[in-house]
C-alpha cells in the first residue's frame, strides 16, 4: 500500500534526455534518451522489471531497477499500457540477446495511458484459441501483434517500391474516382448506390479512366480501392481491395507481359533491399525466393491440355459430376490453383476465349475467338494480376458492348478515345492483398488488408 504514494520524479541533475523513436537508438548508445511506446511484453521479477517496449519502429528491451519497480504504477502495469521511459541505451552483455542488440537502463519512467489487467486484460481479448469472428471483431487489437504489424509494414514497403519502380519506368500516378456510373468487369459484382437520385456504383477497376489519361500524361498507374460484390467466401476474395493498375500506350502484348514481369521483380528486390523489411519477410516467409525471369508463359489452350493430361477436372454445373475441361471453359479457381501449385512457379496464362472475358479486350489477330489477355498466377494464391491489350478500333469496341449487352451511352467518354487518336495500348490490375499473400505466405488475403471487408463484414 505504501507504494501507492510513491511518485517518481526525474532526476534534474542528469543530462537532458534526447527524444527518439526506438529505431533511432542504435546511433544513441550510451546517451540518455526519452522513448514513448506500448508495453509489448512484461516480466516482473522479485527485483527489476523487464519490459519490451514497442513503438512501431521497433522493439526495445527496457530494464526498470528495483527502486523503479516498487511504485503503484509498476505493480499495476499491464501489457499494452502506453508509457514513457528515460535512461541510457547500452549494448547487452556478452551472451545475452535483445532486439537491436541493446537495452534501455531506465532512470525514470511514467505511465501515459494505463491498460487493464485481470478479466479485461489485452491477453484475454485475444488469445491463441481466438477464432474467426473474435479475431475479426478485434482486428483493431490484433493489429498490435507482431505478425499483423509485420504484414502491414511489408505492405507499406511494397506500395512504396511499386511507386518507385513506376517512376523509373516513366509511369505517372493518377487518382481516379471511386464513385462511377460504368462497369468494367461485369454487372454481377457491382455495388450499387443512390447518387443524388441517380444509380451509381463503387468502382470495380480504374482501367477505363487510366485509358483516358494516355493521350494526356502518357503511361499511367493508380493505386486505388476497387469494390466487388463477390458472394464468395474464399481465401482470396475481398469486397474491397487495393488495386494497383497501370496502362501503357504503343505497346505489344508481348511487351505488356514483359513489363508486368519486370515491375514485379524490381519491386520485390527493392523490398528485399530494405534490411528491416527483409528481416520481416524472413520471419513471415522463411522459404521465400524471388521469382526467376522470364516467367513461364502458357496459352489458355495449353492450360486446358495440361489440366486434362493431369486429371484436373471441373465440376459440371448441371450434373454436378466432375468432367474434363474443354476449350471455351472458364478455368475455375480450384483447378487453376492445383495447376499453379503443381508447377510451383509464376505462370502467365494468356489468350483466353473472348466469351469469358470483358468487352474491352483485343482479339488475337488471326485467332479471333481468343483475346490478348493474361492472368499471372502465383503458387499458393493463384491469380494476382489480370491484364490485356485493349480494343483500339471503334467498330470493334461497339461490337464488344453489344456482345456483353452493355448500353454504350454512358461509355461515350471511353468510346471517344477511339475517335481522337486511338492507339494500341494495354494494361493490367494487380490485387495488392493477393500479391502480399503470395509474398508473405499468408493463408488468406484477409490478413493483408488493414480492415478487410467480405460478405457480412464491414466492422471495425
Ligand atoms: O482480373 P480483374 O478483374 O481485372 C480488372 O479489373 C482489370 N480491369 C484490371 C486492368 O486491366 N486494369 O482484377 C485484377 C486483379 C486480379 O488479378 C486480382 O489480383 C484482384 O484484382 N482482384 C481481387 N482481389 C481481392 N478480392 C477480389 N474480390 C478481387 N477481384 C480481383
Amino acid at each position: 500500500e505504501d507504494s501507492k504514494n510513491v511518485v517518481l520524479e526525474e532526476d534534474p541533475s542528469l543530462p537532458p534526455a534526447m527524444k527518439t523513436k526506438i529505431r533511432g537508438c542504435t546511433s544513441l548508445r550510451m546517451k540518455r534518451v526519452r522513448i514513448s511506446g506500448w508495453v509489448h511484453r512484461l516480466r516482473r521479477q522479485k527485483g527489476p522489471t523487464f519490459i519490451v517496449l514497442r513503438d512501431g519502429t521497433g522493439f526495445l528491451q527496457c530494464v526498470l531497477s528495483d527502486r523503479l519497480s516498487q511504485t503503484y504504477d509498476a505493480l499495476t502495469l499491464a501489457t499494452e499500457a502506453a508509457i514513457q521511459i528515460t535512461g541510457l541505451v547500452q549494448e547487452v552483455p556478452e551472451g545475452k540477446s535483445a532486439p537491436g542488440g541493446h537495452e534501455l537502463i531506465a532512470d525514470w519512467w511514467g505511465v501515459l495511458g494505463a491498460a487493464p489487467s485481470g478479466d479485461d486484460a489485452f491477453s484475454n481479448r485475444l488469445n491463441a484459441e481466438s477464432e474467426g469472428n473474435v479475431l475479426a471483431d478485434n482486428r483493431h487489437l490484433a493489429l498490435r501483434g507482431e505478425v499483423a504489424a509485420s504484414v502491414l509494414h511489408v505492405r507499406a514497403g511494397v506500395l512504396s517500391a511499386f511507386r518507385k519502380v513506376f517512376e523509373a519506368h516513366n509511369l505517372t500516378e493518377v487518382t481516379p474516382p471511386c464513385m462511377v456510373q460504368t462497369q468494367v468487369e461485369g454487372g454481377a459484382t457491382l455495388f450499387k448506390f443512390d447518387y443524388y437520385g441517380q444509380p451509381a456504383f463503387l468502382t470495380q477497376s480504374s482501367q477505363l479512366y487510366l485509358e483516358t489519361c494516355l493521350p494526356s500524361l502518357g503511361d499511367v498507374y493508380s493505386i486505388q480501392e476497387s469494390f466487388r460484390a463477390e458472394n464468395s467466401h474464399t481465401r482470396r476474395h475481398l469486397s474491397e481491395y487495393t488495386h494497383l493498375e497501370a496502362e501503357l500506350a504503343f505497346i505489344t502484348f508481348d511487351e505488356l507481359m514483359t513489363h508486368i514481369e519486370e515491375v514485379i521483380c524490381e519491386a520485390v528486390s527493392m523490398v528485399l533491399a530494405v534490411p528491416r523489411l527483409a528481416a520481416m519477410l524472413k520471419q513471415l516467409h522463411p522459404e521465400f525466393q524471388p521469382p526467376k525471369r522470364p516467367f513461364l508463359r502458357m496459352s489458355y489452350k495449353n492450360a486446358i491440355k495440361y489440366l486434362n493430361e493431369h486429371g484436373i477436372q471441373r465440376k459440371d454445373d448441371e450434373t454436378g459430376r466432375f468432367v474434363d475441361h474443354t476449350v471455351g471453359d472458364d478455368i475455375a479457381e480450384a483447378a487453376e490453383r492445383q495447376m499453379t501449385d503443381e508447377l510451383g512457379v509464376p505462370i502467365f496464362l494468356y489468350g483466353f476465349p473472348k466469351e469469358i472475358k470483358a468487352f474491352y479486350m483485343k482479339k488475337i489477330p488471326g485467332d479471333e475467338a481468343f483475346t490478348e489477355s493474361c492472368d499471372l498466377l502465383m503458387p499458393n494464391v493463384g491469380e494476382i494480376v489480370g491484364g490485356s491489350m485493349r480494343i483500339a478500333d471503334m467498330d470493334e469496341l461497339l461490337a464488344g458492348y453489344k456482345r456483353e449487352g452493355i448500353d454504350p451511352a454512358p461509355y461515350y467518354w471511353f468510346t471517344d478515345q477511339r475517335k481522337y487518336g486511338t492507339c494500341e495500348h494495354g494494361g493490367y490490375g494487380l490485387g495488392v492483398e493477393r500479391f502480399l499473400a503470395w509474398l508473405t505466405n499468408r493463408y488468406t488475403v484477409r490478413e493483408c488488408s488493414l480492415y478487410p471487408r467480405w460478405p457480412g463484414r464491414a466492422t471495425p
